[in-house]
This record gives structure tokens, C-alpha cells and sequence, in this order.
């Protein structure tokens, strides 16, 4: 009854013929009647979404009725088959709950005393007109709610501030406001951002001329629809058309985040997905953080861009890339830099970068050289790239390598410039093609060493000798001039050039390039000026200048760097030869492991290779490789652990002190403190120190199965877990050792040789 009397003065369309695309007050219609769009395409009426009752008044496919492309009352269901359309007496359409007798949405247009009618279009648009001056009052292209139709946009009219973005269900049982929004970002270059509340979760990328950054397959597309990017003072928007003769189609949000781009397959009654974002890993916003990128198809996704290196090694070793990365050499704003041009990728975060239309490609190179807060930039509209500019000036956040990119330009230091300038190319036998590896002239190896002047040596061994130098920007290098000729020597060198191309790390030397002239064969490093660790801990005097966090904090970094090589790398390492004196030091005395001459490469799935050549030093071999030739990870351990205890202990591990049997006697004794150096002042918390040791004796057990890998090292030194795996006597005291000397080719070059010092 109430029913009756709330509507008495309207008029049902059901008086009307059932196939109507419009109606004008007083018509209206009710639960169960529809509008149909003229060609039969979209019909507006009430629906229940999924397995829920509640009512709402939204517009579908006529084809595919499950298809809800938009919805009046999204977050106001009726709960009764009691909706009412209808409009009112100002013009605005009205939907009322007739049982409760309210109402539940009304479209918010100016008032009218005029007449108006209200239709739905055959693109899914319901339009309210001015019938005096035709004119539209409110459109549903307005007001998108989780889909994007041919004729919609996305994007901001800067003048009203109203916004048009999509914005996902809850559940496919509840059309209400869900936790996913898809936004035109209008700050920097405008691009479209996914939200996941206040989380940024996708980005399609910059608009670059034909397509999104981001989405280079957009452009294969042109054929069945048209792209209209606008950017100007009024309006930021992005919409798309259909050709005619398209096939019906869609771009929705869905309720767990994912936004796709859909096509009606009319033979087989189907949606069938075009594109959808994200695609992959790496399209998930800053998965390898600030500096970091992201490649889909490698095995450890993140990697750190050009010049850049993780900030927290071990966190990026456990898959915590948050962290992003850092730069290997600072910026400073008096420094020489240049750029670094990083191709094929997606361009990082535009939300405060800074775009000149007015510029082309080589002014802004010179606009972001000069200007110190400007870290990248790119062109901003590819179909011109000599006239446009984006320049970022923050972080470099989300970028990815993607088919079909662009490319970004990364201001480096000059340092890092030299690598990029010249790719190494070697012909002999030898492939190292891809190694990115940069070639110094001689010219300037010359100059930067003083002609190899012999005060600028810095160490000798038998491979050749160390030489300090200073480019011409003021970056001291160590020059290691290999001794011309062996194959041996060759071979060694173009292993070392090639491994150390590939690697990058904190608690690795840099390798800055080589340098090959005649028959020179040079390897360029970054100075160290701390020289080697042996000449600090086997020194009466320096080695009292280390205290207990020192050189704790040195043995931590050295774990490191060899978790990197094992583990952490593009290639996995065998270094074969760590020891004090392959243990360089820079002006903060944090550790990098040098000298890869003699490394071995090995897959994954190797555990164990059997070599004929016995390389490394007496004193750190393990057993089983010493003897029997077996090299594996754990020979590494070995080599660490001995190292570790000659770092805790100030002893060498070699002559008349065989340290593992004085360790494993002190252990045995429960006086395990007493390795401790002696010189070593300042407070010791004792559990570390029992900690520390035990991990080595842990390290040197003759079985090496029995040995912990390098992440359980890392793990258990930077970690308080209460109990260590007790450690097995080691080799050393059942009868096997000491080995013969001969049945070992062993070699080293020391970098810093004590009698060539600097200066001298
Ligand atoms: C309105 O559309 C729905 C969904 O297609 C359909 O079930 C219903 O029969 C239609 N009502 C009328 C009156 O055409
Ligand atoms: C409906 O289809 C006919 C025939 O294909 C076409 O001429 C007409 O323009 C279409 N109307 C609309 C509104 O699209
Ligand atoms: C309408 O909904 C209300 C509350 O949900 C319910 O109490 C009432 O019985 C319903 N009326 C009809 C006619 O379905
Ligand atoms: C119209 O209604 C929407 C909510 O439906 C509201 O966000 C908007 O501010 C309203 N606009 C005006 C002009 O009242
Ligand atoms: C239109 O009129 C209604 C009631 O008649 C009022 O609530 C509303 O604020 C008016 N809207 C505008 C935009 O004037
Ligand atoms: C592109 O979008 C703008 C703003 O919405 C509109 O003014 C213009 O007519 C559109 N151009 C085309 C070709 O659709
Ligand atoms: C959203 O779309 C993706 C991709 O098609 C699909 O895997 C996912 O299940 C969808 N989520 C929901 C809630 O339908
Ligand atoms: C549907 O039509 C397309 C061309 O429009 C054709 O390539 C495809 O094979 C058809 N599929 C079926 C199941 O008939
Ligand atoms: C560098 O660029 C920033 C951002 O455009 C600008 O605010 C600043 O003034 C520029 N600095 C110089 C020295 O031009
Ligand atoms: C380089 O290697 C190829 C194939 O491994 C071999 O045929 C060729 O003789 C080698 N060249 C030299 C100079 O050793
Ligand atoms: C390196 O130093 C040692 C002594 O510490 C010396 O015996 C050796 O000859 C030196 N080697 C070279 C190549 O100078
Ligand atoms: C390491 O080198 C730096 C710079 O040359 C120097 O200031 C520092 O004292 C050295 N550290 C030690 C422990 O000798």
C-alpha cells in the first residue's frame, strides 16, 4: 500500500512497450523492468551480485548479464525487490527504497526546473538531458566504479577537481567500495597507480607518446582501438575508443587487485583477456626498492641499476630487497659524473619528476649534469625524443626491465662511467662477449701510474706487480701488471677479468676494468688504503690498533662477500684461495676479498668437483682438497674458518703454529679465551667471543659435510641463537695432517708485499 501511495503520482513504464533505452518524468521503473540501449548492447535494471540479495540498480551486456559494468548504489543496497528509478522534480534522477520510503542515490547534478530525460546509450553511458537546451546534466562516464568502457577516462579535470578512477568491488558478492583504487597520479608525468589503500601497488608507467611506459603492448592494439592521452592545464586523462567494427570490450579492476584489459569473443560467448597488470613479479610497485631493478626472467629477480650496490647485502641475500640499493660511490656535487644509460626498461616512478617539453635530449643531459638534485633522466615522448625531457630527482623507484623499453640515463660517478664507455671484446678462444667489461687505454694506465714509476708499486708476487695510481678525476686505482706471458698466466688473467666483471659487492674488491696493450695484460681495481689484512693482524704493532668490534665486524664482512660468492651471485664461486692476505681493507677497514685468479665457476646442482690442479696456500687447504683434489663450497669454509681463528688470535696458521690443534686444545680446556690476541683491548662480551670461535672450529671439522655453509655462518655470527652445533674434533689431531707440501702447487701474490711499501 505504502508502495502505492509513495509512486501514486508517477507513471510505470511497464504502461509502455518493454524495450525502451529512455524515459522521462513521471515514468519510472521498478525491480524486474529495464532500459535496453538501442542496439541491444547494454540494459540497465536491478541485479543481486553473486550469491547475495541485496538489490542494486547497475548497467550490463545484454549478452553477458553477469558482466555489471557500473552501479548507482554501490554502497547502499536495497534489501527488498523495492527499487524504484525515477526523476525527480528538479531534474535528477532518483532511487528510492519504496517499502522504507527513501532514498537511496540520486545522481547530484544542478537543479532544473526544465524538463529532462534520462537514456542509456549504446556505449553503456546513462545520460541525463536538458530537453529545453539538449544539453547533458550528468553522465555515468562520470562516475566510473570498477570498469572502464570505450568513451571513459581516467584522469582529473584540474578545474572542477573531479576525479574519474576505478575502484574494485569487495567481493564478487558485494559491489561496495573495496580496498583496490586504479588513479590517474597527475603530479610529475602523469602515469596510472593502483592503490592497495594507501599502498601503491602497480604502476602502468609514464605516458610516452603512443603508450605507457610500462605497457609497450599497447601499442599493438592501435588497430582496434584509439588512445587519447590528454595533458593540459584543464584536464589530465587517459581514455580510449573503439574503431568501428571493434568488438565489445572492457578494461575492469577485479576484487583481488588485478586490472585487465577484456574483448568479447562473440563465437564462443567469452571474455577473453587482452592485457592485464600486474603481469609478473616484477610489475609489483618497488619490488627491488629504491635503485634497485627488477628482471622478470632472471633467477634472482633483483639486481641493483649501474653503480649502485645493495644497501643491506644480507637482507637482499635472504629476498628482502625493501631495503633497495645504495651507491658505490658517493656523488659529491664537486665530482665529475656522467650517465650510466640503462635500455630496455620501464621507467621508474615519475610521481615528483620533473618533464620539459621545451628541451630535447642533449639539453637535458646538460640540465640534469648541472643541476646536483637531478639523479636520471629519459626522453619523455618517444616519438620525438629530441624534444622532451623527464628528469627525476628523487629516488629511482620501480623500474624494471621490460621487452620493448626505453632507455633511462643514471647520473654515475665517473668511476662508474669507464665501464660503461667501452665493452671488452676478446677474441682468443675465449668468450667474455658478454662480460660488460670496460678496456682502459694504455694511455691512461700510463698516466695514472706515472709509467709505472716503482715508488707507485705498491705489492709484488709471482704474478706480476701492483702498481697505486690516480685517474684524472682524482680515483685512486690498483693497477696489478700480470708478468707477460704463460698461457697459464693468460688463462688466470682472463678468469679473474671475467668473474669479477659479473661480480658486485661490499666485501668484494671492485674490478674497474682492464687493460690489454701488446702483450700487456693489466687489471684495473679501486685502491684500497688500508692495504691487506695480514699486514694489520700479523703486525705487533697494527695489529694492537684492532679492537674486538674491528675485527669482528671484519670477519662479518668477510662471511659475507663469500655467502655472495656461493650463493648470492649470477654465478656461483669457489674462490679457492681466501686468506689474510687476499683480504683487502678501504679507509674504513671494511673487508673485500680480492685476488680471483684461481676461482672455479660451478652450477647450482654442483656439489663437489674433482680437480688435478691443486691451487690455494698452505695453511688454509682443507684436507680433502689438499689430498684428494675434491673442491667444493666447504673447502672455502675451511679456508674462512682458519682465517677467522687467525683474525681472533693473531697467529698465522702456518710454520710452527698449527692454530686449529692450539684451538681445539683451548677448547677442550674450556679456555677458549685465551686465543683471543693478546694486544686486543677494550671491552670483549665473552659470548660472542665463544660464539665466534666455535663457529670456527665448526668451519675446520675434517668431514665437509660436517661444515656449515656460508649463509649458517653468516647466520650464526650476526645472530644471538642460544646453541651452536658442537664441533667435531678436527683433522688436524687424527693423524692425517700435516699433509705434504708437495702433493700442493701452491701459489699466491700478495698484494702488499711488506718490503714494497708505498712511499718508501
Ligand atoms: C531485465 O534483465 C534481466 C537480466 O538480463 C532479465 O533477467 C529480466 O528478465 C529483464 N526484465 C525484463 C522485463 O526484460
Ligand atoms: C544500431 O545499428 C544500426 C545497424 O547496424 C546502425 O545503423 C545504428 O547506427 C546503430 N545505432 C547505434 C545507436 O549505434
Ligand atoms: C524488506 O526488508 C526488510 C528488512 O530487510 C524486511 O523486514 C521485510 O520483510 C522485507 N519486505 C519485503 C516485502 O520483502
Ligand atoms: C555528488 O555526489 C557525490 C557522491 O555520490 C559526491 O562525492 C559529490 O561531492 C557530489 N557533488 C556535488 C556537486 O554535490
Ligand atoms: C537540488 O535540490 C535538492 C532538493 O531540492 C537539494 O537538496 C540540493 O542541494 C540541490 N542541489 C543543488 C546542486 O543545488
Ligand atoms: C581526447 O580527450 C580530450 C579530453 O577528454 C577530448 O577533449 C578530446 O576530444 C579527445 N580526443 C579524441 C580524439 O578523442
Ligand atoms: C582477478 O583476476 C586475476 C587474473 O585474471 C585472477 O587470477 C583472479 O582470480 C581474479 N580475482 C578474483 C577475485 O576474481
Ligand atoms: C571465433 O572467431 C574467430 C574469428 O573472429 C576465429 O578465429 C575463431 O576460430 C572462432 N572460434 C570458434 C570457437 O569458432
Ligand atoms: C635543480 O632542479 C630542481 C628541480 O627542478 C630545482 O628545484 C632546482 O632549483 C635546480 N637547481 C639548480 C641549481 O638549477
Ligand atoms: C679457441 O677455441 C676454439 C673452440 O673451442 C678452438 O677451435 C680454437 O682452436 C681455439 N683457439 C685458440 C687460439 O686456442
Ligand atoms: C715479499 O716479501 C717477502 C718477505 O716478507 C720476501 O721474502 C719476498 O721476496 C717478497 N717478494 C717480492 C716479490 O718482493
Ligand atoms: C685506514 O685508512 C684511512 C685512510 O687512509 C686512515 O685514516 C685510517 O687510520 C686507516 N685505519 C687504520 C686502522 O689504520
Amino acid at each position: 500500500m505504502r508502495t502505492l501511495l509513495f509512486f501514486s503520482f508517477l507513471l510505470n513504464l511497464l504502461s509502455n512497450s518493454s524495450s525502451l533505452d529512455s524515459l522521462k518524468r513521471p515514468q519510472y521503473i521498478t525491480d524486474g523492468q529495464n532500459l535496453t540501449s538501442a542496439n541491444d548492447t547494454f540494459q540497465l535494471g536491478f541485479f543481486s551480485p553473486g550469491a547475495s540479495t541485496n538489490r542494486f540498480l547497475g548497467i550490463w551486456f545484454k549478452e553477458a548479464p553477469q558482466t555489471v559494468v557500473w552501479i548507482a548504489n554501490r554502497n547502499s543496497p536495497i534489501y527488498n525487490t523495492s527499487g524504484v528509478l525515477s526523476i525527480s522534480e528538479n531534474g535528477n534522477l532518483v532511487l528510492s527504497d519504496a517499502y522504507m520510503g527513501n532514498t537511496v542515490w540520486f545522481s547530484n547534478s544542478t537543479n532544473t526546473s526544465n524538463p529532462t530525460s534520462m537514456q542509456l546509450l549504446e556505449s553503456g553511458n546513462l545520460v541525463l538531458r536538458d530537453l529545453i537546451t539538449n544539453g547533458i546534466l550528468w553522465q555515468s562516464f562520470d562516475w566510473p566504479t570498477n570498469t572502464f568502457l570505450p568513451g571513459m577516462k581516467i584522469g582529473k579535470n584540474l578545474k572542477t577537481g573531479h576525479e574519474w578512477s576505478l575502484v574494485s568491488w569487495l567481493t564478487s558478492d558485494d559491489p561496495e567500495n573495496g580496498k583496490y583504487r586504479y588513479t590517474m597520479d597527475w603530479h610529475g608525468s602523469p602515469e596510472i597507480v593502483m592503490w592497495y589503500g594507501t599502498a601503491k601497488r602497480y604502476r602502468t608507467g609514464p605516458w610516452i607518446g603512443l603508450r605507457f611506459s610500462g605497457i609497450p603492448e599497447i601499442s599493438t592494439y592501435q588497430d582496434m582501438f584509439i588512445f587519447n592521452f590528454t595533458n593540459n592545464p584543464d584536464e589530465i586523462s587517459f581514455g580510449f575508443s573503439s574503431k568501428p567494427g571493434a568488438l565489445p570490450s572492457r578494461v575492469a579492476l577485479n576484487e583481488s587487485g588485478v586490472v585487465r584489459r577484456l574483448v568479447w569473443v562473440q563465437n564462443i560467448s567469452s571474455w577473453s583477456t587482452f592485457w592485464s597488470g600486474p603481469r609478473d613479479q616484477c610489475d609489483y610497485y618497488s619490488e627491488c626498492g629504491a635503485f634497485g631493478v627488477c628482471n622478470a626472467n632472471a633467477a634472482t629477480i633483483c639486481s641493483c641499476l649501474q653503480g649502485f650496490v645493495p644497501k643491506s647485502p644480507l637482507n637482499w641475500y635472504m629476498r628482502d630487497n625493501s631495503q633497495g640499493c645504495v651507491r658505490r660511490a658517493e656523488l659529491g656535487c664537486d665530482r665529475a659524473y656522467g650517465f650510466y644509460a640503462a635500455k630496455g626498461v620501464k621507467l621508474p616512478d615519475t610521481h615528483s619528476a620533473i618533464v620539459d617539453t621545451t628541451i630535447n635530449l642533449d639539453q637535458c643531459r646538460e640540465k640534469c649534469l648541472h643541476n646536483c638534485s637531478c639523479v636520471a633522466y629519459s626522453a619523455a615522448d618517444t616519438r620525438n625524443e629530441g624534444s622532451s625531457c623527464i628528469m627525476w630527482v628523487d629516488n629511482l623507484v620501480d623500474t624494471r626491465f621490460i621487452d620493448g623499453g626505453q632507455v633511462l640515463y643514471i647520473k654515475v660517478a665517473q668511476s662508474e662511467i669507464v665501464i660503461s664507455r667501452t665493452y671488452y671484446s676478446f677474441s682468443e678462444n675465449t668468450s667474455l662477449k658478454d662480460t660488460e667489461l670496460p678496456l682502459f687505454d694504455m694511455k691512461t694506465v700510463v698516466s695514472a701510474t706515472n709509467n709505472f714509476c716503482f715508488r707507485n708499486k705498491i705489492g709484488e708476487g709471482g704474478f706480476g706487480t701492483v702498481y697505486k695510481g690516480k685517474l684524472q678525476d682524482g680515483q685512486l686505482i690498483a693497477v696489478k701488471r700480470l708478468t707477460n706471458g704463460s698461457p697459464q698466466v693468460v688463462h688466470e688473467f682472463m678468469n679473474e677479468v671475467s668473474l669479477m666483471a659479473k661480480l658486485q659487492h661490499r666485501n668484494l674488491v671492485r674490478l674497474l676494468g682492464c687493460c690489454i696493450y701488446g702483450n700487456e695484460r693489466m687489471l684495473v681495481y679501486e685502491y684500497m688504503s688500508n692495504k691487506s689484512l695480514d699486514f694489520f693482524i700479523f703486525d705487533e704493532q697494527k695489529r694492537a690498533s684492532m679492537d674486538w668490534a674491528m675485527r669482528l665486524d671484519i670477519i662479518l664482512g668477510i662471511a659475507r662477500g663469500m655467502l655472495y660468492l656461493h650463493q648470492d651471485s649470477r654465478i656461483n664461486i669457489i674462490h679457492r684461495d681466501l686468506k689474510a692476505a687476499n683480504v683487502l681493507l678501504d679507509n674504513e677497514m671494511v673487508p673485500k676479498i680480492s685476488d680471483f685468479g684461481t676461482a672455479r665457476l660451478f652450477t647450482g646442482s654442483q656439489v663437489e668437483i674433482a680437480t688435478r690442479t691443486i691451487v690455494g696456500t698452505h695453511g688454509y687447504l682443507s684436507p680433502e682438497y689438499a689430498m684428494d683434489g675434491k673442491l667444493s663450497v666447504k673447502s672455502d669454509v675451511y679456508s674462512f674458518g682458519v682465517l677467522l681463528l687467525e683474525i681472533l688470535s693473531g697467529r698465522r696458521n702456518q710454520g710452527d703454529v698449527n692454530l686449529i690443534a692450539y684451538t681445539w686444545s683451548l677448547w677442550e680446556q674450556c679456555e677458549l679465551r685465551k686465543l683471543l690476541d693478546p694486544t686486543v683491548c677494550g671491552p670483549q662480551p665473552m659470548l660472542d667471543l665463544l660464539r665466534c670461535i666455535q663457529v670456527g672450529l665448526l668451519c675446520v671439522q675434517e668431514c665437509p659435510e660436517d661444515r656449515p655453509l656460508m649463509s649458517l655462518v653468516v647466520f650464526m655470527l650476526s645472530s644471538e641463537i642460544p646453541a651452536l652445533p658442537l664441533p667435531k674434533k678436527p683433522v688436524i689431531c687424527s693423524g692425517t695432517w700435516p699433509i705434504q707440501a708437495s702433493t700442493m702447487a701452491t701459489r699466491s701474490l700478495n698484494w702488499f708485499n711488506f718490503t714494497t711499501l708505498e712511499g718508501r
